[in-house]
């Protein structure tokens, strides 16, 4: 059994809960995750904890209908009000699902709650990019250390497993360079030009469609690219480059002359995050690039994401889909709770 408590409680972690609602007996029958929801904790949606478990459809219907956890019905056991750190330290859940409105310049709160989980022996699956691009390498140690699992496939293109998938299925090559377009907003903007769109235009509709992040300009400037090359770096080619380190231009310059011009010459620009890996060294960048219209990353349009692995034996592989999205983030932190209950079972093995 694995007891659940969830620090933040917005779209993403409502989904993720309505998820284990729905696929209970698949999640414990095909992959033996029985995954029991113990504690909420959000700052604006309150809180609730119940040791031996919460009746999660009726912990959806308080949030959803009242927009309070602390509207879930008083019954022996529940105990309302926790704060976030109590509820990582001093609730009996095993797994943290952090998923908090988290500041992605600091990292804060979201590097403070996996300190204190990891310090506490428990496990934290994490959407929030700050603690893994800012922190990877302090928090990954104590993780281990600890004797925790650390889980943020989310962090770079949420359900897409970008960060699982070359993991588990290019061991044996050599990556030697990671390219992708790792932000759906600037994506959209791009292509939207394309289609003779201005750029304020294509940004409020991006904002609109809800791709944006809560200030756009982290998407426009290359910011969010940025984070995720840094991820892309200390996780999949072993060295932690700090994201403030990265070079880093966005697209906030792009003009309708220059993208048709582009076209003009049967060329795309794209907004591409890099990281290579050369004489063991490894540097990461974002910058739009000029790309031939017959490039496949080229041929990405609207909000999707895609990453290239250049591997040594394999040669180019791709990957695209959502970067973004409630379910799909959502599903992002079942991936890495699958992973989790596959870890516990080899180790008992
Ligand atoms: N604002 C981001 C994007 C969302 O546009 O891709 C996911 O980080």
């Amino acid at each position: 059994m694995t007891k659940i408590a969830f620090v933040g409680f917005g779209g993403v972690g409502q989904a993720l809960a309505e998820i284990l609602l729905e696929r209970k007996g698949q999640l414990e029958s095909c992959y033996s995750l029985d995954a029991e929801v113990v504690a909420v904790s959000d700052m604006m949606k309150g809180a609730v904890y119940k040791p031996d478990g919460l009746n999660v459809a009726q912990l959806l219907e308080a949030v959803r209908e009242t927009g309070n956890v602390e509207n879930y019905p008083d019954e022996p056991g529940v105990v309302k009000g926790l704060n976030s750190m109590e509820t990582i330290q001093h609730t009996n859940a095993d797994m943290i699902v952090e998923v908090t409105f988290t500041d992605v310049e600091t990292g804060q709160p979201a590097i403070d709650h996996c300190r204190a989980a990891f310090e506490k022996g428990k496990s934290v699956v994490t959407t929030n990019k700050g603690p893994v691009a800012l922190a990877y390498k302090e928090l990954s140690g104590l993780a281990e250390k600890n004797g925790a699992y650390w889980g943020f496939e989310g962090t770079v293109m949420s359900g897409t497993p970008a960060l699982r998938m070359p993991i588990a299925t290019l061991a044996g090559n050599e990556i030697t360079e990671i390219k992708g377009i790792l932000n759906g907003t600037t994506n959209y903007i791009l292509t939207e030009m394309e289609k003779g769109n201005s750029y304020e235009a294509a940004l409020q509709k991006a904002k609109e469609l809800g791709y944006a992040e809560a200030d756009p300009t982290n998407d426009v400037e290359g910011y969010d690219a940025r984070y995720k090359a840094a991820i892309l770096s200390g996780y999949l080619m072993g060295t932690p480059i700090s994201s403030k380190d990265i070079p880093c231009k966005g697209i906030s310059d792009m003009t309708l002359e220059m993208v048709n011009e582009a076209l003009k010459d049967n060329k795309k620009w794209r907004l591409l995050a890099q990281v290579k890996k050369e004489n063991g060294e490894v540097t990461a960048s974002v910058e739009p690039q000029l790309l031939d219209a017959d490039d496949p990353l080229a041929g990405v349009t609207g909000a999707t994401n895609a990453i290239l692995y250049e591997c040594d034996l394999a040669g180019p592989i791709m990957l695209t889909g959502a970067g973004a999205g409630l379910k799909e983030t959502g599903f992002s932190l079942l991936i890495d709770l699958i992973d989790y209950q596959r870890q516990k079972t080899t180790a008992k093995i």
